[in-house]
C-alpha cells in the first residue's frame, strides 16, 4: 500500500528546480514550483529521459533529451494529453518533501 516517504529536503530543491529521487524501486522527479512541490515518474515516456534533470519554467517540465514538456501538476504530455507520466502526492514535514508514492 502506498504511503507518504522522504524524498528530500525542501531546502535541497529551491524553487524552479526539479531533482530526481529514488523511492523504493521507482524513480521519482520531484519539483518545487514557487514553493510548492510536485512529483511525478522520472522516466520520460518517449525513451525514458531523466525529467527530474530537465529544465523547468514555471509548471512545465522539458525532457533533457528530446524536448518534450510535461505539465508536472498533472503528469499531461503538452504534444498529446492522453499521454501522461503519473504523478503522485506530495506533503512537507519537519522539513522534508514526502511523496506518496
Ligand atoms: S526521452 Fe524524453 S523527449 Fe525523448
Amino acid at each position: 500500500m502506498a504511503e507518504f516517504v522522504s524524498a528530500a529536503k525542501t531546502s535541497d530543491i529551491p524553487p524552479g528546480q526539479g531533482k530526481t529521487v529514488d523511492l523504493g524501486d521507482k524513480k521519482i522527479a520531484v519539483f518545487n514550483v514557487e514553493g510548492t512541490f510536485y512529483a511525478v515518474d522520472d522516466t520520460c515516456i518517449h525513451r525514458g529521459g531523466p525529467l527530474g534533470q530537465g529544465e523547468l519554467e514555471g509548471h512545465m517540465v522539458t525532457c533533457p533529451w528530446h524536448g518534450w514538456k510535461y505539465d508536472v501538476r498533472t503528469g499531461e504530455m503538452t504534444l498529446n494529453a492522453a499521454a501522461r507520466v503519473s504523478c503522485y502526492p506530495t506533503r512537507i514535514e519537519g522539513g522534508d518533501v514526502e511523496v506518496c508514492c
